[in-house]
């Protein structure tokens, strides 16, 4: 079955928004398989986000992710990856549709990188890729 990471991002725990963006998951039909509050560590955000390294909000990006804790989530089922990213919506929460979790929880905080409550892998070689970079002691 298929697999995808997501993560719940310093801002979305700080709100107290945990539960919710897990239900949403559960309400859709996916399945939680791992669940971990963890506090990222440098290498992890590097690896993470290494498709952004140079571009304008990196930094900003890079700190606020180290700002707090973040809930890790492994979730499976078919169509998993598409269907999730799908449930968070557009990356602007300004902009993302009513009915999705950025869309219904998220707005503009006035920061320079946009607090978006969720990350989703896109594809599945990044699920693949982030997933052992956030549960290193996974199989796969
Ligand atoms: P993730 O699921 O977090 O990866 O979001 P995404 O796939 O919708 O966006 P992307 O991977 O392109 O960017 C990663 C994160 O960088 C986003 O979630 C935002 O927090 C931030 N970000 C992306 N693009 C911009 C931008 O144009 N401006 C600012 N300020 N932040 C951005
Ligand atoms: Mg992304």
């Amino acid at each position: 079955t298929e697999r995808t990471l997501v993560l719940v991002k310093p801002d979305g725990v700080k709100r107290g928004l945990i539960g919710q963006v897990l239900a949403r998951i559960e309400a859709k039909g996916y399945e939680i398989e791992k669940l971990q509050l963890v506090r990222a560590t440098k290498e992890q955000l590097a690896e993470h986000y290494a498709e952004h390294a140079g571009k304008p909000f990196y930094q900003p990006l890079v700190d606020f992710m180290a700002s707090g804790p973040i809930a890790a989530v492994v979730a499976t089922g078919d169509g998993v990856i598409t269907g999730f990213r799908s449930l968070a919506g557009a990356t602007d929460p300004t902009t993302a549709a009513p009915g999705t979790i950025r869309g219904d929880l998220g707005r503009d905080w006035g920061t320079a990188v946009q607090q978006n409550i969720v990350h989703g892998s896109d594809s599945t070689e990044s699920a693949k890729r982030e997933i052992a970079i956030w549960f290193p002691a996974d199989e796969g």
